[in-house]
């Protein structure tokens, strides 16, 4: 989707995938350390990054909408929460090595499989020893569903899939579930899920 698909969607009062945080951040938010420095991609309206944010860790987050990133900024004015934020697009991301104690990517599935893998690449990188990489999308059963998600099934994830990208991490959570998602209209109705929570093994690199 281009950027003018997501500006002209998130052009609204309203917050087009909620303000909660995803579930998923909050349940696996104990696995990480505290005061953790997360970069997060794609944050959209910073549900996520705002909640982070209040949990004492250093987040910096990017998404390529500036309409996203005004919104995001007034949530997290609204929730006391200071996170930085960048306009970016995620494909040109440079990053430094060993700079993040966590990625945290939230339906980041708008990347093709080759952009993906020079993303997971990236994310590698940017991670300290010991980091963590938490991810959270669509399963392809998802294709049921249609509550949500891209319609590329080649984007989406499978438990084969992550393990395989990230064969040289340490696997702390691998799950594909269907649970009923209310994150704003975007995201709503039974849903076909996947979760993965891994550590960049120290010995790998
Ligand atoms: C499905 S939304 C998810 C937003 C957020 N992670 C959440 O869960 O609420 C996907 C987000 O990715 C952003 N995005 C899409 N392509 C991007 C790119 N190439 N670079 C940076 N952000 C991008 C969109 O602007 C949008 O905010």
């Amino acid at each position: 989707m281009t950027k003018e698909f997501w500006d002209n969607r998130f052009n609204t009062e309203e917050f087009v995938f909620g303000t909660e945080a995803s579930e998923f951040v909050k349940k696996h938010a104990n696995y990480l350390t505290p005061n953790s420095k997360i970069f997060v991609p794609g944050d959209g309206e910073g549900r996520n990054s705002c909640y982070l944010a209040s949990l004492g860790h250093h987040v910096y987050a990017t998404d390529f909408s500036e309409i996203a990133i005004e919104k995001a900024k007034k949530l997290c004015a609204e929730k006391n929460s200071d996170v930085t934020f960048e306009v970016m697009n995620i494909f040109d991301w440079e990053p430094e090595a060993e700079e993040y104690d966590a990625i945290i990517a939230i339906f980041i599935q708008f990347a093709p499989p080759e952009e993906r893998n020079k993303l997971f690449a990236k994310f590698k990188k940017a991670l300290k020893p010991d980091g963590l990489i938490m991810l959270h999308g669509y399963s392809p059963k998802q294709l049921q569903f249609l509550t949500g998600g891209p319609k590329a099934i080649e984007n989406l994830y499978t438990k084969d899939l992550l393990r395989h990208d990230f064969a040289e991490f340490d696997m702390l959570q691998l799950e594909e579930y269907d649970a009923h998602l209310e994150e704003g209209h975007a995201h709503k109705g039974p849903s076909a899920l996947i979760d993965m929570v891994a550590r960049k093994d120290d010995w790998q690199y």
